[in-house]
């Protein structure tokens, strides 16, 4: 099944750096909001690797280039849109391995129901003070005495899915407090499976309370199998870095490594990267937001991006020939958005680069999970998600599927000319060569002139010389929809002078659900040379 060359895949996660509102940021309260487009003003942000690989070419990002940058391609780019409901760390990594997830992981801003504290408070015998959300430290300076005096546990919560226990280690040893993290966690199931329950142990005396290193997080599983889960059965290798192992409750990683911050985790990548493996190395990047993102600090944001361009110039270059590096990001966290302190719901940058990936523009493509099935197809695994990934359009050696194709055509969709009908249409026509051409509809104030977008790339194919066509993908529909759009009467008749046996795949929808035809079922019976003679 596989058939390029690739060895390992890297993903690198800059955690939180969103590249432009999604369309639906309105819905979250994150109109407007723009990580890069925030950072970018800064005269901390110098990334001219990211620059040259393609940061700026991706869609929407031209006019974001700071003055006198060269805009430059030479990585296959795209433009990721998450379909979870959600922008938080789990749900957005979630997605990027492979699970959609259709419910936000639930918050707390009024605290915990009396269902949930009342079971905790049987399972373990202790009341419960606070149960708030509250800072951290704040807790222990307003609960911590009637904690010493009590037994009772403080629990409190944040804007993020978390319940966290905190416990005096002379009062309650962490051993112990562990096991009342596990009993949560048991609770904490079905609507009130929050991301996290995190212990967290303090030490000293009233009212200098200390938090001790002991803190341990308590993840939810993954409530599918993602990427991890499968490459890891296949016999890969997986290998977190930093946050991964948390994110995934440890599942799916045949070893990973903790990080105690940005330049932390990538001086550990490029040691593993020095490593013979075959398979992932999966890498979060958490300073970006949890340093500067939720502290509105642009210029922090700015040059620790400044900061990861830099270890790119050293990492790019010790890539092996079989290696391919993605880099992305998990939802955005805009440090100039005053509204909120909160992540912002941002589209993300998908870069794909490595010796055997073709620069090529993707366009703008739905679902994160395009990360999990482009990493599986080029690793050859058997895995295959919801979404088609992008594998076979970027990797030398690969074939596109059908469904890959339609994201070409989608993209080619931008360029349509149809102020008439305002109906646009692209298409992406593979032959049997390898090569794909593309066209798009071209209207005409005399309305016959019109070309479809399917003549469209038959034609350029043919003037390059192509005569033989495996598949066309045609994306079209009215203002921005993607509806299924067939091929029209005259394309059909075209396209079968050019597949005399009708085995031409024409392939619509979109490309995570592709309705797929041969031509002899949209044209039997066709007028064909053979009719001439
Ligand atoms: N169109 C195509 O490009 N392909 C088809 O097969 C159906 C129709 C275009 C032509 C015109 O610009 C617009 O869609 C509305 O008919």
């Amino acid at each position: 099944m596989k058939e390029n060359n690739i060895n390992r895949v890297f993903v690198v996660v800059l955690d939180s750096f969103g590249i432009g509102s999604a369309p639906d940021a309105e819905a979250f309260g994150d109109g407007g909001s723009d990580t890069l487009g925030s950072i970018v003003k800064s005269r901390a942000f110098n990334a001219p690797n990211l620059s040259k690989l393609g940061l700026f070419a991706i869609d929407g990002q031209k006019e974001k280039a700071p003055e006198g940058t060269k805009i430059e391609m030479n990585a296959a780019v795209a433009r990721l849109c998450e379909l979870s409901n959600g922008k938080d760390t789990t749900i957005g990594h979630w997605e990027m391995a492979g699970i959609i997830s259709e419910k936000p992981l639930p918050t707390y801003p009024n605290g915990f129901p009396d269902e949930v504290i009342d079971e905790f408070k049987k399972a373990t015998g202790r009341g419960v003070l606070c149960n708030l959300p509250y800072s951290g430290t704040q807790a222990l300076t307003d609960f911590g005495e009637e904690h010493m005096r009590t037994g009772d546990l403080i629990v409190y919560t944040s804007s993020d899915s978390v319940f966290q226990i905190a416990a005096h280690e002379s009062l309650v040893p962490p051993e112990q407090l562990y096991e009342y993290c596990r009993i949560a966690r048991s609770i904490l199931v079905g609507d009130h499976a929050v991301g996290r329950v995190i212990a967290r142990p303090f030490e000293g005396d009233a009212p200098n309370f200390t938090r001790t290193s002991r803190r341990h997080d308590f993840s939810l599983e993954p409530t599918e199998d993602t990427m991890l889960d499968s490459l890891k059965a296949e016999g890969f290798d997986v290998i977190g870095v930093g946050k991964i192992h948390d994110i995934f409750a440890g599942r799916g990683l045949t070893d990973y490594a903790y990080s105690e911050s940005n330049a932390d985790g990538m001086k550990k990548t490029i040691e593993i990267a020095g490593r013979d493996f075959r398979g992932l190395c999966y890498t979060n990047l958490v300073d970006f937001d949890s340093k500067f993102g939720h502290r509105r600090d642009i210029d922090g944001y700015a040059a620790a991006i400044s900061e990861f361009d830099a270890w790119l110039g050293d990492f790019l270059p010790q890539m092996r020939d079989d290696d391919v590096l993605i880099i992305t990001a998990d939802h955005g966290c805009d440090p100039a958005y005053t509204k909120t302190t909160d992540h912002t719901r941002e589209y993300v940058p998908m870069i794909i680069t490595g010796k055997h990936i073709a620069p090529i523009d993707l366009g703008t493509i739905d679902g994160f999970d395009t990360v999990a099935a482009t990493v599986c197809a080029l690793l050859g695994s058997e895995t295959f998600y919801k979404a088609p990934g992008v594998a076979g359009l970027v990797c030398e050696g690969s074939e596109p599927s059908v469904a890959e194709l339609l994201t070409l055509a989608e993209k080619s969709r931008e360029n349509a000319y149809a102020p008439y009908s305002d109906f646009k249409v692209g298409a992406a026509l593979l032959c049997k060569s390898g090569n794909i051409f593309l066209g798009c509809n071209v209207e005409n104030a005399a309305y016959g002139g019109t070309i479809c977008a399917e003549r469209n790339a038959m034609t350029t194919a043919i003037a390059a010389g192509e005569r033989e066509f495996t598949a066309i993908a045609i994306s079209g529909g009215k203002h921005d929809t993607i509806e299924e759009c067939l091929p029209c009467g005259t394309c059909r008749q075209f396209m079968a002078e050019f597949s005399p046996d009708g085995d031409l795949l024409v392939v619509t929808g979109n490309a995570r659900e592709p309705y797929i035809y041969p031509l002899s079922a949209l044209l039997p019976y066709s007028f064909s040379k053979d009719s001439l003679s």
